[in-house]
Formats: C-alpha cells, structure tokens, sequence
C-alpha cells in the first residue's frame, strides 16, 4: 500500500472505529506516517478523536449509520477499536470491496462473540481452555455446572467485554444471581452465557502477537493482574518456562492464523508451570500492552500501525518495565490532575493522560509507564507513579 498526502486525493486513509486511549496511539503513529485518519465514536472528543484529522459520533452499532459514514469517507481500511460494532455489515463492506478491514471483517465478527471464539479456538484449533458450556436459561446453566463445569466457575454473557456481567461463582446459591447479573448486562439483549471452570493458574499473560507481511512475530509475554474484568497493572516481560512459551506461541499463532489479516493480535492465556491454556484474543492492541510504549522498540500501536500498511516490525524487548492505571476517582467532567510533576519525577517514568471528556470513579483516565533493570523495579516505580497523580473535579 502506497502512502500518498493527506487531505489530498492521493490520501491514505483509515478509519477508526473507537477512539479510546488505545486508539488514540495508532492515531499518533499514522498520523506520523503521514495517513490520513478519521476517528468514529459514540461520544465527541474521544481521545483518539483528538488527534486524528476528522471525527464523527455514531452508534458503531446501527450497520445503517456506519455504511452511510463509510460511504462518504470511503477509508482504505477500517481499524475496529472495540467490540460493540455492526460487525455483520462490516463483513458485507469488505465483501464489497468498500474498504479492507483490520485484520479482516471476519475475525472481527467471530471476537466480539464469546461464543464464536470458544468454539474456534477449542473446537477447531484444538487449543487448551477451560471447561465450558453455554446456556441459555437459568436452568440450563444449573444443568452445565451440574453436569460437568463445576465450582468455582465462572459465567459470562457472551456478548461483552472488560468484564461487564461477569461473575465468579462458588456455590449452587450464587448461579441466580449471576444468571440474572449477565442477563442485565450483556451487549445485545440475547439470552446467552458462557460457563467456564476456573482455571488455576500461577499467572496469566497476553502474548502480543502480529501478521504483517513477512510472516508472523511475538512480542515478550506481559504479565498482568485484573480486578474485576479490569486490568489495573502489567508488565514485560512475564518469566516462564521455555516449554511454556513454546506452547504459548504455537497456540497464539494456531489461532491467529485462523483469524487471519495483518495487525497485532491480544492473545490471553493461563500459564501454570509448563501448562498454557487459551482465554481469548482480541484483533487489536490490548489494554495491558500499554507497557510496550516503555518497554519495546516499536510499542504494540506502531506495530499495528506499520502491519496493516505492509511495513516492516520489530517486536524487540528494550528493557523490563510495567504499567499502572490512574483511574479517575471521581465523577465529573472536564476534572484536573494534580502530582504529574511528581509522578514524573520518578526515576524513568512516564505518562499518559488520555484526555477523556468525563471522569468516573472507575474510569480509566490514564496510564504510568516505567522502564528499569528488573520488572520488581518497574513495577514499583509505576505504581508509585501512578499513585501520584490525583484527579480532581473542577
Ligand atoms: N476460566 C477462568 N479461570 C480463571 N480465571 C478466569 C477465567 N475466566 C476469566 N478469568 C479471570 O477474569 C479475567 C477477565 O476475564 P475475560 O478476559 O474473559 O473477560 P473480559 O470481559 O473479556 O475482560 P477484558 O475485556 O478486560 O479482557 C481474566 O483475565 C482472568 O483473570
Ligand atoms: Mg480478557
């Protein structure tokens, strides 16, 4: 793909569909490539809306409203930021040949379905998981648990992400209540979770893993912890066996091989010992691969940026660091941040303040990076960091 001037008629141009944090970096890296970028969300001034060339507020989810907007931008390609699109028109688009999407239309379509994803990565790769069923009653799902997922086990609309609807169950008590938690609140109003043992892991990672044009590369394994669905800290890069890694790889690259297209690939995996098991992927940069931005030569948003316009990518580690998330605290918009300057004065630290219009308490408004000799180091300095900053309403 020739790079031509933007806001020209040789203009490269790609469009974001979401335009979180996230976004908002592979916005920077285009934007430095000189591409031409359109930033679509459902609110005005999303972060990645702040540096992109145009902006648009749609519902991502009304196939009709983003055809229409296809249509009169008419983008080379389409970079799906979140889940919560009309993945099905996406898939006519490119079937159209209207626009490329990032990877492809179809691995978007089968990611954002918890459902479609199980079965791919389990029932057609082959991969390792958890034991799983997927109900769709109250009665159904006492019936899995009963019948073979077991306690503790966790149940999941299948239609949500950062853990929205999700509970960790421990006894035949708590399965109303987290039948009637995901029903309230899954994405589309469908009648349908997934169950799944707990698996009990030493740790978990995402293997960051790109398709570009010379084939496909892993970046370091990132470790992280989530509370509630939500990740709050990572780092890079995870210790584990050789044997662990190995495994790790081949599952990430079964299953990005399935999904197919060029861009960097989320792969979430249980690691126990020599033992992996596959979670999900997402098609696009992952939450906890913020630490790349300290960590790597190429962050994961340059690497997916340089991968979906054919260009060369180096996924090689520069030094252990980590991240730590500076949620909002408040409920308010247009709030301050007081302590950067102290934050910053930790020793090789650095932040990211995404610019988010409105603060809540567990928002995530943004992000500290530290890089030093030992992930130990890192990851105290960036929760230190991260702990100086305080938002505060106006
Ligand atoms: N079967 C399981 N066994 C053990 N832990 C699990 C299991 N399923 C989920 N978890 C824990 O819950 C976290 C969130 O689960 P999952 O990734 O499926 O949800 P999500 O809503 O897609 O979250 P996100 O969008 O942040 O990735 C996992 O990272 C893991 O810590
Ligand atoms: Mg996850």
């Amino acid at each position: 793909m020739r790079i031509g001037t933007p806001l020209s008629p040789s203009a490269t141009k790609v469009m974001f569909l979401g335009a979180g944090e996230l976004g908002k970096e592979v916005v920077i890296e285009l934007q430095r490539l000189g591409v031409e970028v359109i930033a679509v969300d459902r609110y005005a001034n999303a972060p990645g809306q702040q540096v992109a060339h145009r902006s648009h507020v749609i519902d991502m989810t009304d196939g009709k409203a983003l055809r229409d907007l296809v249509l009169q931008e008419r983008p080379h390609l389409i970079v799906p930021e979140i889940e919560a699109i009309a993945t099905d028109e996406l898939v006519k688009i490119e079937a159209e040949g209207l626009a490329r999407v990032i990877p492809t239309a179809r691995a978007a379509h089968i990611t954002m379905n918890r459902e479609r994803i199980r079965r791919l990565a389990a029932e057609e790769c082959g991969l390792a998981t958890s034991r799983y069923a997927f109900c769709s009653s109250l009665e159904d799902l006492q019936r899995a648990i009963d019948g073979g997922v077991g306690y503790p086990c966790f149940v999941k609309p299948v239609m949500s992400s950062s853990g929205k609807g999700q509970s960790k169950i421990k006894d035949a008590d708590q399965v109303a209540k987290a039948w009637d938690y995901a029903m309230a609140a899954g994405r589309v109003k469908q009648a349908l979770v997934i169950v799944e043992s707990e698996i009990k892991f030493d740790f978990e990672i995402t293997l960051l893993t790109v398709r570009h044009a010379g084939g496909t590369s892993f970046c370091e394994p990132i470790g992280h912890v989530q509370v509630d669905g939500d990740y709050v800290e990572s780092w890079q890069p995870q210790a584990m066996s050789p044997l662990a890694l190995e495994r790790a790889r081949e599952m990430a690259g079964k299953i990005t091989d399935k999904l197919g297209g060029a861009g960097i690939f989320g792969v979430e995996l249980f690691v126990k010992g020599d033992e992996v098991w596959f979670s999900e992927v997402s098609p696009r940069p992952h939450d906890t691969g913020l630490v790349t931005l300290a960590t790597q030569h190429q962050s994961e948003f340059a690497l997916h940026a340089r991968a979906i316009l054919g260009l060369p990518v180096d996924t090689r580690l520069r030094s252990p660091g980590a991240s730590a998330v500076i949620y909002g605290g408040v409920e308010a918009k247009g709030i301050a941040f007081d302590g950067v300057a102290k934050a910053l004065a930790v020793p090789d630290t650095d932040l990211r303040l995404f610019g988010k219009p409105e603060s809540f308490k567990k928002r995530r408004m943004g992000v500290a990076l530290a890089r030093a000799e030992t992930v130990d180091v890192a990851r105290s300095n960036a929760k230190l960091s991260a702990s100086l900053v305080k938002p505060i309403a106006p």
